[in-house]
């Protein structure tokens, strides 16, 4: 497959990504019961993920996207969140699941979180496939993830570096020269 020289090592293969999703699946299903929650999947990183969490989701939901980014000291929650695709549904009321690929310092979650929420969401949970709370600087609660993972740049599934290596199958940490 083309980048496989760029490759240092698998952190996880397709096979175990798959089962893992699935138990995260049942979990939902379990969770959200009678309920019709938003699921909100995070562009660009979390749309492989969305695609197959949600087919192991056993619970009728609405999804949409957003695209964020998000700016200021990464310290606090209160740093501007700018909006660069909006959802198309209001979540007032609503049972809301957000859906990444990687919580890394929390900054961009913690944001969106509060936004929801003052959007008036009735809740606002978070499903990400990876999780670097070694990295955290602000505190936000993860609902549901697939592996935790120690401090290295990650790529695959969805992850990418300058949008390249989104589509490998398997989550992979890349070589140093693959940076350059
Ligand atoms: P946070 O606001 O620091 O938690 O940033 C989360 C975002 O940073 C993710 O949605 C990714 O787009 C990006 N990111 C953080 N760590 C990695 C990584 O290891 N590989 C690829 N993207 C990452």
């Amino acid at each position: 497959m083309q980048h496989t020289n760029d490759i240092k090592k698998t952190l996880f293969t397709q096979q175990q990504i798959a089962a893992r999703i699935e138990e995260m699946g049942a979990e939902i299903t379990k969770d959200y019961a009678g309920k019709r929650p938003i699921v909100i999947g995070v562009l660009k990183g979390a749309w492989i993920f969305l695609a197959d969490l949600l087919r192991e989701v056993d619970v009728d939901v609405d999804v949409d996207f957003m695209s964020v980014s998000s700016y200021g000291s990464g310290t606090t929650t209160s740093g501007s969140l700018t909006i660069v695709k909006d959802l198309t549904v209001d979540v007032s009321g609503r049972d809301v699941i957000i859906v990444e690929d990687i919580v890394d310092t929390g900054t961009t979650l913690a944001r969106l979180k509060e936004m929801l929420l003052a959007r008036n969401a009735n809740s606002v949970a978070i499903a990400t496939l990876l999780n670097k709370p070694s990295r955290r600087k602000v505190e936000v609660a993860v609902n549901y993830f697939g592996f935790e993972i120690p401090d290295e740049f990650v790529v695959g599934f969805g992850l990418d570096f300058d949008e390249k290596y989104r589509t490998l199958k398997d989550v992979c940490v890349l070589k140093e020269e693959a940076y350059m």
